[in-house]
């Protein structure tokens, strides 16, 4: 390997706690595969200053853009995931958080009104017709309780009523992914939908399957109010610029100091797939074909030669926004070696790769592993 390499315990943050590592807007919406903010905050301070303007050409979630926020560093980010998009936009929205709070709580007021309505035991004759929604998406229909279902067709009905949209949108997916048929311990990536009571190895329990939404649209109102609140007062006046593109041909208006990302690991995660719940209730467009190293495709030797040519293809593109000798931060499981192969494809060299241990904390997968943080410059 290029470049010298590093074993960096002090990357782990093993001792930082859960609370601190899904701080304020964070954890807005749950995103599989998401930086640690204080990652991504030592690389800032590190090689940055306030007033840089930096990318991530894989945003994801947002963490690198929100984090070089609170430094003061302008950040652009880019996604092929437009539900990603969402996620970020809503994060680092300025609001008016007064206006914010009222149509949170209108709207939770009208689904509970609703749903009381609608299900409460003294309820008395039948529904009327008008007040049953219905929706065409099987797979709604497969991975949502009868009344949870309901409840969510409600609350999305009356979404475009309010002036935070994409707000309310996320709030809603949040609860939606909550109120899947899914087991306790399986919720990162369920398999099948559970209509059954079932042995919960999460809760060492017999735990039954999630029948309302309700109650977690109650629950993450008041906790987006308190994280929306929380990054009001921390954030600087820096910008943040999100684009819905392919990296792979994203145009910029700025010159950047420098990039920070973590791309997507070969065959490891399906971006779009892991938030199917809100493309089939919010009926978003999807950009899988255009998704690099979804986990559907595999591993196999040609799908890693693909992925070679992609990010290198990104490496090209983005490094001509870059100022000269601007640092690339590239942070990767690269179980294959292929970042060797990818720097020298995009006329890039490593200047050194700093290893640190990861412990991955979905429901299922515990297993430690060493990610690389690669540190680049364009070697042309
Ligand atoms: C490892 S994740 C980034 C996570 C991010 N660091 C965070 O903290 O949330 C990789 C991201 O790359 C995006 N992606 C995959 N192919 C892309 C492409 N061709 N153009 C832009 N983004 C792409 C995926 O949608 C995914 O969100």
């Amino acid at each position: 390997m290029s470049g010298h390499e590093i074993i960096n315990p002090g990357l782990g943050f093993a001792d930082v706690p859960e609370s601190e590592r899904t701080k304020h807007v964070h954890k807005l919406h749950p995103y599989l595969g998401k930086f640690i903010p204080q990652l991504v905050e030592h690389f800032l301070k590190n090689y940055f200053k306030a007033g840089d303007w930096i990318l991530d050409p894989f945003m994801g979630s947002g963490t690198t853009l929100i984090q070089a926020n609170e430094l003061g560093i302008h950040a652009v980010g880019c996604d092929i995931s437009d539900f990603n998009c969402k996620i970020v936009r809503t994060k680092s929205e300025v609001y008016d958080l007064g206006a914010v709070e009222k149509e949170i709580q209108s709207s939770l007021n009208r689904v509970k009104a609703f749903s009381e309505e609608r299900f409460s035991s003294n309820r008395t004759g039948l529904v009327e017709e008008s007040k049953e929604f219905h929706t065409e998406s099987d797979y709604l229909k497969t991975w949502f309780a009868g009344r949870a279902l309901q409840e969510m067709l409600f609350y999305r009905s009356i979404i475009p009523e309010y002036e935070h949209e994409d707000l309310l949108m996320i709030v809603l997916s949040r609860a939606a992914r909550s109120s899947r048929l899914a087991a306790h311990f399986d919720i990162a990536a369920p398999r099948a939908p559970v209509s059954e009571p079932y042995y919960c190895y999460k809760h060492n329990r017999i735990c039954k399957p999630i029948q309302q939404c309700l109650k977690f649209l109650r629950k993450y109102s008041k906790d987006t109010m308190q994280r929306l609140r929380e990054f009001r007062d921390l954030r600087t006046d820096a910008e943040i610029h999100v684009f819905h593109a392919d990296t792979r041909t994203l145009e910029l208006e700025h010159t950047l100091d420098g990039i920070f990302s973590s791309p997507p690991y070969v065959g490891a995660i399906d971006y779009h797939q892991q938030h199917i719940y809100a493309y089939e209730l919010f009926g978003i467009e999807r950009r899988d074909d255009q998704e690099i190293g979804p986990k559907i495709g595999g591993k196999s030797k040609r799908v890693r030669d693909e992925y070679v040519n992609d990010i290198a293809e990104v490496l090209t593109n983005t490094k001509r926004f870059l100022k000269p000798n601007a640092p690339i931060f590239i942070v990767a499981h690269d179980s294959f070696g292929l970042y060797p192969s990818i720097a020298e494809l995009a006329g890039c060299k490593i200047l050194n790769v700093q290893q640190r241990a990861v412990t991955s904390r979905t429901e299922r997968e515990t297993r430690p592993y060493n990610e690389s943080v690669f540190q680049l410059v364009d070697a042309s």
